[in-house]
């Protein structure tokens, strides 16, 4: 079969990045230009500040990617864009620059979710085995989704609130760490003991989660600890907290796990790179004698090789898109 290399685009929140990724599996080139600097010195994106950045960097980005790739227009066989979910600003901007090239140089317009992207981030590291399990934590979204082919899912449980990221997010904030948090506090955790008594959320027989309780719990703990006068004792609050945080997700992959007869887990979205859950994570599969694939670091935040991973499966599906497709903050993973 001839090689099909596809180009990724993702703008979706604070990151403009392109990449072209060989059959889906084969990462050929990328760049990412990241606005986590400008930002943080407002303790998080700034949908107005991050949409013009997008605007400043797409043309580059992408002339970079082909560059490094040394490839032109001509040797990419489809274009894959993030259309949704996310900021609507941001999203926009990738969305133009995926229909102009595609009308230009007449490449098929392959739509993306941005999940599916996450998701497909790990066939980069191995094949997808079906049935599968995909664990889906990010700064949006926490999510248990089955798969039994490509391209075919099935949501078994999410959030009933906050997303897990933005719960670390959060958290670290009390503990005055910089945005973003996540990483920091996952840092922090490793050096402090767990301590602290912290509820684990959601304790129930659905695969939900919750995560405005376990926030709350921690805000009110350091709260209660100030007007003691007793010195809060940072990095066993990130532990105890991660260790609950952790097991909340546990307990419903545990479940889905035997109850789904899954055979490869997959975990996907910003907080696979959480080391505790990364941890906790290959316990449990070598425990049930499952495949447990996480994606590199590099592959956990947002980034267009994952998107055109995703978008190589896509366009042997057979989906397209043509010039009227819009972007959506908000659209259910399909
Ligand atoms: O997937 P992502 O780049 O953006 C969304 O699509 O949401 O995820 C970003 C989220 C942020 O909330 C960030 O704090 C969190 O992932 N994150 C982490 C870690 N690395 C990134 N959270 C906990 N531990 C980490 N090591
Ligand atoms: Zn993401």
């Amino acid at each position: 079969m001839k090689d099909v290399y596809i180009l990724g685009i993702e703008s979706s929140c604070d990151e403009t990045s392109a990449s072209i990724v060989k059959n889906g599996v084969e990462e050929i080139a990328t760049v990412i230009s990241s606005q986590i600097d400008v930002h943080k010195n407002y303790g998080g994106v700034v949908p107005e500040i991050a949409s013009r950045h997008h605007v400043k960097n797409i043309t580059m980005v992408l002339e970079e990617c082909l560059e490094k790739a040394n490839m032109t227009m001509d040797d990419i066989d489809a274009i894959a864009i993030t259309y949704g979910p996310g900021l609507i600003g941001s999203l926009l901007i990738g969305l133009e620059a995926a229909k102009t090239l595609s009308f230009v140089y007449n490449k098929p317009l392959v739509p993306v979710h941005h999940i599916a992207g996450h998701i497909y981030a790990n066939s980069l590291v191995k094949p997808l085995e079906f049935p599968l399990l995909a664990v889906v934590v990010s700064g949006g979204h926490t999510e248990l989704i089955e798969m039994k082919k490509h391209y075919d899912f099935q949501k078994l449980g999410g959030t009933l609130d906050d997303a897990i990221g933005e719960c670390y997010d959060k958290v670290a904030r009390v503990i005055d760490l910089e945005y973003p948090g996540g990483p920091k506090l996952d840092k922090l955790a490793s050096i402090g003991k767990d301590t602290y008594s912290l509820p684990v959320p959601l304790k129930d027989d659905s695969y939900n989660f919750s995560f405005s309780g376990l926030k709350s719990a921690v805000i009110n703990l350091a709260h209660n600890e100030e007007q003691r006068g007793n010195p809060l004792r940072k990095e066993d609050l990130a532990c105890s907290f991660q260790r609950v945080a952790v097991e909340s997700i546990i307990n419903k992959v545990k479940k889905a796990i035997t109850e789904k007869n899954i055979k490869h887990v997959i975990v996907a979205g910003g907080v696979a790179a959480n080391n505790g859950l990364r941890n906790a994570m290959t316990e449990l599969c070598n425990e049930l004698g499952v495949d447990l694939s996480i994606p590199p670091m590099k592959y956990c935040t947002d980034n267009g090789t994952m998107i055109a991973a995703a978008g190589y499966f896509a366009y042997l599906e057979g989906r397209r898109a043509d010039l009227n497709l819009n972007s959506k903050s908000q659209d259910t993973l399909k």
